[in-house]
Parts: structure tokens; C-alpha cells; sequence
């Protein structure tokens, strides 16, 4: 039998071995600061403490009860923009952007005289003040970090840290004093809604597979994330594991499961290899197994590796790709709650859903419902890029305005020469390639599952594109067309023929050889591929396009009808154009113009209306000076 372990004793010891530290150097070891060289500078940390007779630990131990400095690792912090990140403990000081050649200064000033290094203090591009941590970054002060706080603090390779805040006692309670019942009851009364894109409420999910007959039962976690742009669920995978696998224990206490998986997309290497080494040493803690937390029940966790289709996170394909068959997806009814993995009733869940049930449990549904609001309670995370001063991994309220995200979290809207553009703001792309595209007068909509659906967008699993006024709605469009139809797996003929069709409509568009009935083809194709596919990936697909051609419907027109694009970014339809450097005024083109397209006095430079230019040419062939371009 193997032995019950003593969370609170776990806890106090790691206390205990943290008191012997005079700092604690957290480097950033998330995928983007590790792609930036945190492994480096980690290195670089070790050896020059090390030189410089210092005492450095790597890891807690107990028995190791002299002073010295702990250098540590953690998940991505958010910031990822700014790696490597390296934070000072107790001072909280945040470096940013630190090389292995700054270590040096690190360790002679600020550990060895207490002092800050400024210059690699992250300095605010609005006010110009430097910031000593993360309580004076904006980025991090305006958001709610819930699912995320402890990524980016603890090491997620230490069961024993993730101990030390309280972990494993959510499940304990499940296990020890919660009966299935009552487990169901409080999730559902949290009122949690899965994060996974759907917003289906997850203590329903539960309930329906909990009164299933069948005595065998799955768990599996959703870490597929194959949405362009999106690593929400890779950043909780790789800075909390145990979170991840908490909340599998309590989903399957609540459904009476003995047997849960973790399904990981092959391209997350490290989230694959931080979740195996959680669910290896929750095994060897004694906290999975064989009789779980003294209850009589037994719990495995198994780890696959995804195939790396993005259909494969739909969950009736994810679940033939577990049960080694080609991941395609299949009609609902029967959903997994009642005939999943192997034929057997089966909840399937998001990872940020499943990471946010051990906090509901410790804290109540009550004090959940208090985050977010009334129909979408909790918080989101979003993965915030495109053209904003700050990109990274967010977390905020449901219920924030997307103003706040984009002014305030995101730092304001940016050129493509990465310069701040006052009023420079066009569109936000939500919810990746099942989302929409929302605009200037969606900004102080409040970001929830229900009031993105009334316009016709998605929450979906937390893409956020912004984009500025130079970008081009159709190439956006069509962008997510060209994604979801490669990734169709062709079972569907609107959703495999149709999506390839939709891309020629919209290269006919991008490239002058389309007319206004093109649009109006490309809108009756879109419903269609909505209406007739079977799952989630073609009846979304048609979203970028519809909501674009819905909010920014001249753009397409003027595609079609004046043959330009006025963001120049298609190059069959530059904008035909006069240049006023060379443009002496001699009044050729005016005569040429069969429209009368070109105005401007005599002597002084002309001008063209776009909205009357057939494009014929005939101007530029009569200027002399070459000053006329895009006919
Ligand atoms: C094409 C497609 C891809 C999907 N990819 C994911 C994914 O990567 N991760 C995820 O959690 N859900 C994904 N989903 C949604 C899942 O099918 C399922 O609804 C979700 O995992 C349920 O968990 P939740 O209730 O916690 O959201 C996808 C759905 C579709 C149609
Ligand atoms: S809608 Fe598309 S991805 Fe989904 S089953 Fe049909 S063909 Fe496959
Ligand atoms: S291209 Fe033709 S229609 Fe357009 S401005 Fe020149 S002459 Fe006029
Ligand atoms: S990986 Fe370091 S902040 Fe994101």
C-alpha cells in the first residue's frame, strides 16, 4: 500500500529550506525567453556565483540548512517580449532583456551590494520612469493574473514548491471529504465555462458523465492549442503542471474515472516534458496511484503526444487520434459524456479549464462568481499580439473592454515600424480562425462568451490579433482561410471544397480579377460551408470572412470595383497615385482622362480620385515626368 502523503509537512519543510536563502534568482525558462537564451544566462549565473565564492543551490534540500543563493527556474512570465527575464528575490527586481555578458553586474551589484542594475529595470515608453518589478509594470498591474499567478513564480519542476502554496489540498479535499455529488454541484455553481472555445458550462459536462451506468470512465485534458498565434495552454502546461494534473484528479473524483490523459501537441516539447515529469513525481509523491489521499480510489495519468492536426483538438477527432485511429472527427450524438474513449463515458476539457478547478474548490464557487461576471465568472487568458507596444501571454476578468487590453495592457496600437500610432487602431482578430474581427466601435464591449457571440465573433480559446491601419481586412481574411483549409481533414465536402473555393474567391479579390457578384458568391459559399460541415473547424471557418466583409465591407468593394487597396498591400492593386515631388502641374493627364479622375491647378501638383479611376493608363502613358504610378 503506498503511503498517504502529509501535504502540510511537505509544505512546512520547503518553507523551512527557503529561509536559508538570502535571494532567489528566478530566470525565465519559458519557450520564448528560452528561445532568447535564458538557458545561457542561467549558466553564466551559476558559474560566476560559483567564482565568485558564493554559495549556490539549483534545488531545496532540507539537509541543506546553511545560507546561500538560489538560483531557479521558472515558466513564462508574461513578457516574453522583453526576455530573458530574470527576476531578484526578496527584492523583487525584474531584469529584462538580460545576456549572459550582464550576469556579472547582476551578482556584483545587486546581490553582493543590494543595489538595482537600472539600466535593465524595464523603463515605461508612456511616462519614461524606469520599473523596479512587476507591482510598477503597467502590462502586469492592469491585468488579473488567477490561472496564471504562480507560472513565472514557482519552479514547475518542484512538486514540492507547487506543495508549499497550498497545491494538492484542492484534490485532497475532492478525494477525502467531497462526495462526486457535491463536486459536480460546486462547479457548476462557480458557474465554469470551458475555455477550450465553446464555453460549454463544465460542471453540466460533468454531471452528465457522473450519472452515466458504465463503471469505466476517461478524463482527458485538451492541450492541443493548434490555433495560429495561440500558447495560452502551452504556458500553463510548461509554469503550473501540477495545476493541470489537480485538476484532472478532481475531474475524475467528480465523474468516477480511474484513468485520465494528457493530450499535448508533439510541437510542445517542453510542455510534453514538464507534464510527464509532474505525472511522474505525483506518482512517486504518492498523490497518484493507487489509493488516492487514503480514499480507496486509484488514479493514472497517461501522456500522449499529439499527431499535430489542428482538427485533432476538435475532442471526438482527439479522441480517435488517442484510441490510435486517423483523428477525424465524428457526428454528435453520442457526445463523450456519454460514449467517449473506448466506447466509455468520458469528460474532455480544456487545459486553462481544468487548471482553474483546484482554485474554485479551495476557494469556493461563491468567491469565483466574484471575478468576471454574472454569465462568463473567472478570468481569461489571452495571447495578445499583432500591432501593440506590448505583446505576450495575458490574463484578465471576463467582462474587460478590449480598450483596456489594447490601450492599456497592450501599451496602444503600433506601425508596422513597431512606432506608436496615435489613433492608428483598426481591428482586433478574436478567437483565431473560428473568430471574428471586431472594430473601433466594439472597443468598449465587454469581453465575454455571450456578448462576442451577439456580434457574430468567439471568444474562442484566446488568439487577440490587433491590427493597425496599414493592414489589408481581405489578406487578413484570407489568411485564416488559407489555415483552415489546409487543416481540413476532407470528410466534409463544403468544408474541403468549399474553404478551397472561398481562397480562390478571395485570391480573385486580392489579385484585380474580381467583380461585385464575386462577393456576393463568397458570402453565399461562407453560410454554406457554415451550415454543411459536421464539426466545429468548417462551421467556423467562414468567420474571418464574414465578419470582415460585415465591418469593413468598403474595403472589399473597393477591391472589387475601384480595383485598389488602399493599405497597399496588394500588390495587383496599388492605388494609382500622383507624385507631388514630381508632378509639375503641366495638366497632360487631366486632358487624357476619359473620367475626368485627375484635378489640381495649373503649376501645382495634381491629384487622383481613386473612387472614379478605371485605371486606364492613359495618364501615366502622357506624363512626361513619370509621376503617375498604380494605373
Ligand atoms: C477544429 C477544432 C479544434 C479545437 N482545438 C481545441 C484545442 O486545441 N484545445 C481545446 O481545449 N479545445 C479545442 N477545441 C474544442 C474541443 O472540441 C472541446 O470543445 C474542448 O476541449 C472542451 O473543453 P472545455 O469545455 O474545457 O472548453 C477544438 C474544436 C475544434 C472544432
Ligand atoms: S468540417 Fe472539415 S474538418 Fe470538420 S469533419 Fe468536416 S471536413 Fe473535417
Ligand atoms: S488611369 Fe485613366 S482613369 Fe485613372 S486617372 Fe489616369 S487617365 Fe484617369
Ligand atoms: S517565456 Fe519568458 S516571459 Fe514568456
Amino acid at each position: 500500500m503506498q503511503e498517504t502523503i502529509n501535504l502540510e509537512s511537505v509544505a512546512a519543510q520547503y518553507k523551512e529550506s527557503l529561509k536559508y536563502n538570502d535571494f532567489r534568482i528566478v530566470i525565465c525558462a519559458g519557450t520564448g525567453c528560452m528561445a532568447n537564451g535564458s538557458e545561457k544566462v542561467r549558466n553564466a549565473f551559476l558559474n560566476y556565483i560559483r567564482e565568485s565564492g558564493l554559495h549556490v543551490k539549483v534545488e531545496l534540500k532540507p539537509e541543506e540548512n546553511h545560507k546561500g543563493i538560489f538560483l531557479s527556474e521558472s515558466g513564462c512570465q508574461g513578457f516574453c517580449q522583453m526576455g530573458p527575464l530574470v527576476t531578484i528575490e526578496p527584492l523583487g527586481l525584474l531584469y529584462v532583456k538580460v545576456r549572459p555578458e550582464d550576469v556579472k553586474e547582476i551578482v556584483d551589484r545587486t546581490i553582493k551590494e543590494n543595489k538595482a542594475v537600472e539600466r535593465l529595470l524595464y523603463e515605461d515608453p508612456s511616462s519614461g520612469e524606469k520599473c523596479k518589478g512587476i507591482g510598477d509594470i503597467p502590462f502586469y498591474t492592469r491585468q488579473s493574473r488567477f490561472v496564471l499567478k504562480q507560472c513565472g513564480h514557482i519552479n514547475p519542476e518542484d512538486i514540492n514548491e507547487y506543495i508549499s502554496i497550498g497545491g494538492y489540498a484542492a484534490a485532497r479535499k475532492a478525494f477525502t471529504t467531497l462526495s462526486p455529488e457535491d463536486i459536480c454541484k460546486e462547479i457548476l455553481a462557480s458557474g465554469l465555462r470551458g475555455r477550450g472555445g465553446g464555453g460549454f458550462p463544465t460542471g453540466r459536462k460533468w454531471d452528465l458523465t457522473r450519472i452515466q451506468q458504465e463503471k469505466k470512465k476517461y478524463v482527458i485534458c485538451n492541450g492541443d492549442e493548434g490555433d495560429p498565434g495561440a500558447f495560452m495552454d502551452r504556458s500553463v502546461m510548461e509554469g503550473n503542471p501540477h495545476s493541470v494534473i489537480e485538476g484532472i484528479m478532481i475531474a475524475s473524483r467528480a465523474i468516477g474515472a480511474d484513468e485520465a490523459y494528457v493530450y499535448v501537441r508533439a510541437e510542445y516539447p517542453l510542455a510534453v516534458k514538464r507534464i510527464r515529469r509532474a505525472v511522474e513525481d505525483a506518482e512517486n509523491a504518492g498523490i497518484l496511484g493507487d489509493d488516492v489521499f487514503a480514499s480507496g480510489k486509484s488514479l493514472r495519468v497517461h501522456v500522449m503526444e499529439g499527431a499535430g492536426a489542428f482538427v485533432c483538438g476538435e475532442e471526438t477527432a482527439l479522441i480517435a487520434s488517442i484510441e490510435g485511429k486517423r483523428g477525424m472527427p465524428s457526428p454528435k450524438p453520442p457526445f463523450p459524456a456519454q460514449s467517449g474513449l473506448w466506447e466509455k463515458p468520458t469528460v474532455i476539457n480544456n487545459v486553462e479549464t481544468l487548471a482553474t478547478v483546484p482554485l474554485i474548490i479551495k476557494m469556493g464557487a461563491g468567491e469565483f462568481r466574484k471575478i468576471g461576471n454574472a454569465k462568463s465568472p473567472g478570468t481569461k487568458t489571452f495571447a495578445l499580439t499583432g500591432h501593440v507596444r506590448n505583446t505576450g501571454l495575458i490574463e484578465v476578468p471576463f467582462g474587460t473592454t478590449l480598450r483596456e487590453i489594447v490601450y492599456n495592457i497592450g501599451g496602444g496600437v503600433t506601425n508596422n515600424d513597431g512606432t506608436l500610432a496615435e489613433d492608428g487602431f483598426k481591428s482586433v482578430q478574436i478567437g483565431g480562425p473560428s473568430g471574428g474581427c471586431l472594430t473601433e466601435e466594439h472597443l468598449d464591449l465587454p469581453l465575454d462568451f455571450d456578448s462576442l457571440t451577439g456580434i457574430g465573433a468567439m471568444i474562442g480559446s484566446g488568439g487577440l490579433v490587433v491590427m493597425n491601419r496599414q493592414t489589408c481586412m481581405v489578406k487578413i481574411a484570407r489568411f485564416f482561410m488559407q489555415f483552415t483549409q489546409n487543416e481540413s481533414c476532407g470528410k466534409c465536402v463544403l468544408c474541403r471544397e468549399g474553404t478551397k473555393q472561398m481562397l480562390a474567391l478571395l485570391d480573385d479579390i486580392i489579385e484585380g480579377r474580381a467583380t461585385v457578384e464575386t462577393l456576393e458568391l463568397l458570402e453565399k459559399l461562407a453560410l454554406a460551408v457554415k451550415k454543411g460541415s459536421l464539426c466545429g473547424l468548417g462551421k467556423t471557418a467562414p468567420n474571418p470572412v464574414l465578419s470582415t466583409m460585415k465591418h469593413f465591407r468598403k474595403e472589399y468593394t473597393e477591391h472589387v470595383v475601384s480595383k485598389w487597396c488602399s493599405t497597399k498591400n496588394c500588390k495587383s492593386l496599388v492605388a494609382p497615385e500622383i507624385n507631388p515631388e514630381l508632378c509639375k502641374g503641366c495638366t497632360v493627364c487631366t486632358k487624357k482622362c476619359p473620367v475626368g479622375a485627375i484635378s489640381g491647378e495649373r503649376k501645382m501638383p495634381h491629384k487622383i480620385n481613386v473612387s472614379i479611376c478605371i485605371k486606364c493608363g492613359a495618364c501615366a502613358q502622357a506624363c512626361k515626368l513619370n509621376a503617375i504610378t498604380g494605373v
